[in-house]
């Protein structure tokens, strides 16, 4: 059974919109909105609105718009009972759930749960194996720290995983959709087998997989867990659930390799650290981090092979926006072991004084005319124009070069860009005009639903030429007038029609003042249009008639087509 509209009113009710969009969006104050870079698209310059007076939102760029529930489930990716549990938490609502619902809690749900009896398992695992629980200790890492990041083992056994879970009631098809078993030719067995666990969180604060790291000379040295519906590589970063807000306090988040880098950083209190789960980092990642800060900082190893990923990094998270810079470690070693050798002053001096884009390309090995391209190639990503500019002055100073030659390769390397790009996708497209009078109509009955039985008798649903706008006036005609109730009722379009409609201040005509005089003209003029098409309409098949020589189908249309005219 769905929840009672007065729970999703009372939810709706305690929580701010501007509050909850605050943390995925930085919002800046415009007028009585607020105004940020919209999630759900890319664009460079703010057209994402948020109303804290109506507890909407919606892009002026791509359209999306809706309540607190439509931007959850969006932003997360969350069916409409996974965003309920989440908001009524927040809210300090509690939820009547019955068996059935509690069944219907989508496929992620269970996965949630398998990977928490897992991460208990392992975690329980962990100090009765001496190895284990040795070597996590020559590594420096205590206990506390095991249990923050919920540490464990999983034991050097085909199956001592899967009978656990067993035993908890679920099927080996399970696990293995969870990515902790495989289905091998003889049978099915665990995939993390005498490593040291280390659970990977959401945002929320959900295991949705794992990394383990192997105790003997086995490879892979890590093991992650694969891509299940509830875990996307490219999305998470390791230690965000920990880090978030002080990424946001700080305003910027170190950006590491690994696992144990994270773990140590937070260890000696730079709470700020995140990794990407052995892979590259992508604009997905940068993204998560935007939500949160405007500044990250590449912490790699200072090998080739760090280098090198810094390098991709450092053109990918411009992309996404950010400010970065790169911390560049002495010596061979990690953010782990510089820490543990130099300790946290060393490392906090390092941070003062990280390394600029253009810095760090410059000081590579190699032709600095390569360098150079590279640098350039990676700037022109970053889609702030000041920022770019202020690269490209540095850039010639160091080159020791007029600026004009920077500027006119920085021009040769975009063009060359674009035309790698041609065939990709192009940007969204705007959304599509609107009829101007059903927008109004509709406004008005949301300003005015008093009138909206009497209105709802002089237009029919047929005088609507948007199907959108017709299926909302068929809701307000069924007794739904409240803009509140509509955004919970409607579908997408419908929603995004709505807010959209709410929030576009070209939509505020002065006529507006007087509302019942506002709706008496629209719906005049949606009249007049009305006949204009019908005329049109006629108009064509009388002339088809004429060609065909039909006297007697041109007689009727005649006599119809005086009708209409006499009427208006
Ligand atoms: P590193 O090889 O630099 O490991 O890989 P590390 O973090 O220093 O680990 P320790 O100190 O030897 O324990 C960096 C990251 O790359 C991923 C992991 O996320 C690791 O933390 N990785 C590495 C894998 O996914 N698989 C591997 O086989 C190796
Ligand atoms: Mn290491």
């Amino acid at each position: 059974m769905p929840p009672h509209d007065s729970t999703l009113e009372e939810i709706k009710d305690r929580i701010d919109i501007v509050d909850l969009i605050s943390d995925y969006v930085q919002l800046k104050k415009a007028g009585q909105n607020w105004k940020g870079l919209c999630p759900f698209h890319a664009e460079k310059t703010p057209s994402f609105t948020v109303s804290p007076a109506k507890q909407i939102f919606h892009c002026f760029g791509c359209g999306s718009g809706g309540d607190i529930f439509t931007f959850l489930a969006r932003s997360e990716n969350l069916s409409f009972p996974e965003v309920l549990k989440i908001l009524a938490k927040r809210a300090g609502v509690t939820l009547k759930t019955s068996p059935r619902e509690a069944a219907e809690t989508g496929e992620k749900e269970p996965l949630f749960n398998i990977n928490k009896d897992a991460a208990w398992f392992f975690e329980q695992n962990l100090p009765k194996h001496a190895q284990a629980a040795g070597y996590l200790k020559g590594r420096g890492i205590s206990g506390d720290i095991q249990k923050r990041f919920v540490l464990g083992y999983a034991q050097n056994s085909w199956n001592s995983l899967l009978n656990f879970l067993g035993r908890k009631g679920y099927k080996p098809e399970m696990v293995r959709k969870a990515g902790l078993a495989t289905q091998g030719p003889k049978g099915i067995y665990d995939v993390f087998r005498n490593r040291i666990m280390f659970p990977i969180y959401d945002l929320k604060g959900d295991v949705i997989a794992f990394g383990g790291r192997a105790i003997d000379n086995s490879e892979p040295k890590y093991l992650n867990s694969p891509e299940t519906p509830v875990f996307n590589k490219r999305k998470i970063l390791y230690g965000i659930n920990h880090a978030k807000d002080s990424i946001k306090d700080t305003g910027q988040a170190l950006l590491m390799e690994g696992y144990l880098d994270v773990i140590t950083a937070h260890t000696f209190g730079f709470t700020n650290a995140v990794a990407p789960l052995g892979t590259a980092c992508t604009q997905e990642h940068g993204k998560l981090i935007k939500r949160f800060a405007e500044e990250a900082i590449i912490v790699f190893d200072s090998d080739e092979a760090g280098n090198k990923a810094a390098k991709n990094s450092a053109g990918i998270l411009l992309e996404s926006g950010l400010n970065v810079k790169i911390l560049s470690i002495p010596g061979k070693e990690d953010p782990d072991s510089f820490l543990r050798k130099k300790g946290k002053e060393a490392f906090q001096a390092l941070l003062e004084n990280p390394l600029s884009v253009i810095d760090f390309f410059m000081l590579q090995k190699g032709d600095k005319r390569i360098m150079a391209r590279e640098a350039i190639e990676a700037i022109s990503k970053a889609p702030d124009k000041i920022l770019q500019g202020t690269y490209i002055k540095m850039l010639s100073e160091k080159l020791n070069v007029e600026e004009r030659y920077v500027r006119e390769e920085y021009q040769r390397i975009k063009k060359q860009q674009q035309g790698h790009n041609r065939s990709a996708p192009s940007p969204q497209p705007k959304p599509k005009a609107k009829p101007k009078n059903e927008l109004y109509i509709i406004k008005l009955l949301l300003q005015r639903p008093e009138r909206a039985a009497e209105v709802c008798v002089t237009i029919t649903s047929e005088d609507f030429k948007d199907p959108v706008a017709r299926s909302i006036f068929n809701r307000i005609k069924e007794g739904t007038t409240e803009l509140k109730q509509l955004l919970s009722k409607c579908d997408g379009e419908e929603r995004n029609y709505l807010t959209g409609l709410s929030l576009n201040e070209d939509l505020e005509n002065p006529e507006f003042e007087d509302p019942e005089k506002a709706m008496n003209d629209c719906i005049k003029r949606m009249k007049v249009n009305e006949r204009k098409m019908l005329l049109q309409e006629l108009q064509g098949k009388i002339k088809e008639a004429e060609q065909k020589k039909d006297f007697a189908l041109l007689k009727q249309l005649q006599i119809e087509q005086q009708k209409i005219s006499r009427n208006g």
